[in-house]
């Protein structure tokens, strides 16, 4: 069991709120001013990272207060129910032990009094034995070709893990493979994935935790029938179709064999489970070597986030900024800003990441919350970025408080793109917290007639103290992955149980899979809808008109 405190009823909190008043007109530039040490004091070394933080709005005040909260809010005996395996899933009556699947302690780690470790180690060596036969070409199709396709079918945390990973991690990949990853039910998805594969080379990883989710069911029983269209005997699907899966029944009922199925436990969230055999099309794309390495990048910043006091604890210190713009400043979003192409889908990772795990309302005591919760989460690489939406983060009326991510070397150092790149990532989170004033516009547009020049000025002015933090990577390798995906992970779990909310249960989704259950079969016949209200009504039978 975690504890069950409101966050605003601490003295930590209360002292906090008089402090955000002294706060808030602090300028981050005077501070720099003021502290010549404040880039050693408020930055953290972790192996190939380095997290700057300094261009927060924070002084050793803030940050002292803020580790009282953590401790008020009994933060280390959250963390430490967490790796113990206690159920603090209490909502599904589950432990929650992604941190498992990625030790490689020979310690035993309990969950309802057995050790979870020897299945884990089995499961494990089923990947890599698997990856092997795949890469080796032992495991060939039903025409004796060798696979080359993955095409790993499953959605939200059973796609978008993968996806982010393989995609940020391509200088990787393994000889001729090439992985697709199919998710929407919206039939183009699969129908363009499937155009150009060669159902002869291509292997199905059917991925969901649960194996009844509709899009993934639906999509998986489609890539059956093209496939069959193919092969035309059903024995061959052993061959080119394996489950990802918590589920046995299920993947039995489909037709895979339970030798093709690759197991994971009830106490994987499924937006955690990338670590897990969900993580086979990683494997399979990368070579089941990297993938270990990413698992032991992530169990580095475990033990970081374990055993690392929490002033200098990576992910404790960015959830605790962030509880200081969202709660107090009122930010409601926050931004993830790579700059490395590979990871474009890094911030899409995490907004899953954060906004399923952190959207509550209820506290841990079944009780509204007084106080805001997770943020909005989003982001896309740098530059790309900086000419879509940065207009908005340094001149709008939110704060919108944002990480910066880059690696400093490039695995495509060609020319100079990497300087230029990098020269932005440096200039941008300068020139959000600097600003440009007045006089440093006037001065730049000295020698203009003097009336235009004033109209100009205000629309010119950057206002700055816009807080950022920084992630310097030596270079994005699997490992380094690993960390830093375990650290956004326990920055979200610390920021739960400050915000007293349960991280890893989802029922937020339900109501609409529940209606969209209701609605499917009133769109099988032309017949008048009236069963809901007037604008839901009006929609379907305007659909049902038009499809005719
Ligand atoms: O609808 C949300 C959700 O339950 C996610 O939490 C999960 O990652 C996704 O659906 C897929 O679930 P499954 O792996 O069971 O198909």
């Amino acid at each position: 069991m975690i504890p069950k405190i409101d966050p605003t009823k601490t003295s930590a909190w209360k002292a906090l709120t008089t402090h955000y008043s002294k706060m808030k007109e602090v300028q981050m530039k005077d501070l720099f001013r003021q502290d010549p040490d404040r880039f050693t004091k408020f930055s953290i070394q972790f192996g190939d990272l380095l997290f700057d933080y300094s261009k927060n709005r924070v002084t050793q005040e803030t940050m002292d207060r803020f580790l009282q909260l953590a401790d008020e809010c009994q933060l280390q005996t959250a963390i430490n129910a967490m790796f113990n395996g206690e159920s603090i899933n209490e909502t599904e009556d589950r432990a929650v032990m992604h941190t498992a699947l990625r030790s490689f302690s020979h310690d035993a780690i309990k969950v309802d009094g057995s050790d979870i470790m020897p299945g884990i180690r089995e499961a494990r060596q089923k990947m890599e034995a698997f990856c092997h036969k795949v890469h080796s070409g032992e495991w060939v199709g039903y025409s004796g070709r060798k696979i080359k396709n993955i095409v790993n079918i499953g959605i939200g945390g059973s796609d978008l893990g993968p996806v982010m990973v393989t995609e940020a991690l391509r200088p990787y990949w393994v000889g001729d493979i090439r992985a697709f990853f199919v998710s929407n039910v919206d039939g183009t998805h699969i129908a363009e994935t499937l155009k150009d594969l060669d159902p002869e080379e291509t292997l199905f990883l059917i991925a969901s935790k649960t194996f009844t989710t509709q899009e993934t069911m639906t999509n998986a029983h489609t890539a059956r029938d093209w496939f069959l269209s193919s092969a035309k005997e059903s024995k061959h699907v052993a061959l080119h179709f394996v489950a990802l899966s918590t589920n046995e029944k299920g993947v039995v009922d489909f037709g895979i064999a339970p030798e093709n199925m690759f197991v994971f436990w009830d106490w994987v969230g499924g937006r955690y489970s990338l670590w897990s055999s969900i993580g086979l099309s990683i494997a399979l794309t990368i070579g089941y070597h990297n993938f270990e390495q990413l698992l032991k990048g992530a169990e580095e910043m475990d033990h970081h986030f374990k055993t690392t006091d929490f002033d200098g604890n990576i992910p404790v210190v960015m959830a605790l900024l962030g509880i200081w713009y969202t709660n107090f400043f009122g930010s409601e979003t926050e931004a993830i800003l790579p700059y490395d192409q590979y990871m474009h889908r890094f911030a899409a990772y995490f907004q899953q990441g954060n906004m399923e795990s952190n959207g509550k309302h209820t506290d841990r005591s079944g009780k509204d919350v007084s106080y805001s919760t997770g943020p909005v989460v989003w982001g896309e690489p740098g530059t790309n970025g900086q000419h879509a939406f940065y207009q908005l983060i340094h001149q709008g009326t939110h704060l919108i408080p944002c990480d910066f991510i880059a690696p400093a070397i490039s695995h495509n150092p060609i020319g100079d793109h990497h300087p230029k790149l990098i020269s932005n990532f440096f200039a941008q989170t300068e020139a959000l917290m600097n600003g440009k004033n007045r006089e440093q516009v006037a001065g730049e547009l000295k020698g203009m007639d003097k009336p235009k020049m004033e109209r100009l000025v205000p629309f010119k002015v950057f206002e700055g103290n816009r807080p950022t933090n920084s992630f310097l990577v030596k270079k994005i390798t699997p490992f380094s992955l690993g960390s830093l995906i375990a650290m956004y992970e326990h920055k979200i779990f610390v920021q739960g149980i400050i915000w007293n909310i349960f991280s890893f249960d989802q029922w937020g989704v339900e109501l609409g899979k529940q209606l969209a259950n209701k609605v499917l079969p009133e769109l099988e016949n032309e017949d008048e809808i009236n069963t809901h209200d007037a604008s839901t009504n009006g929609l379907i039978n305007a659909y049902k008109k038009w499809r005719s």
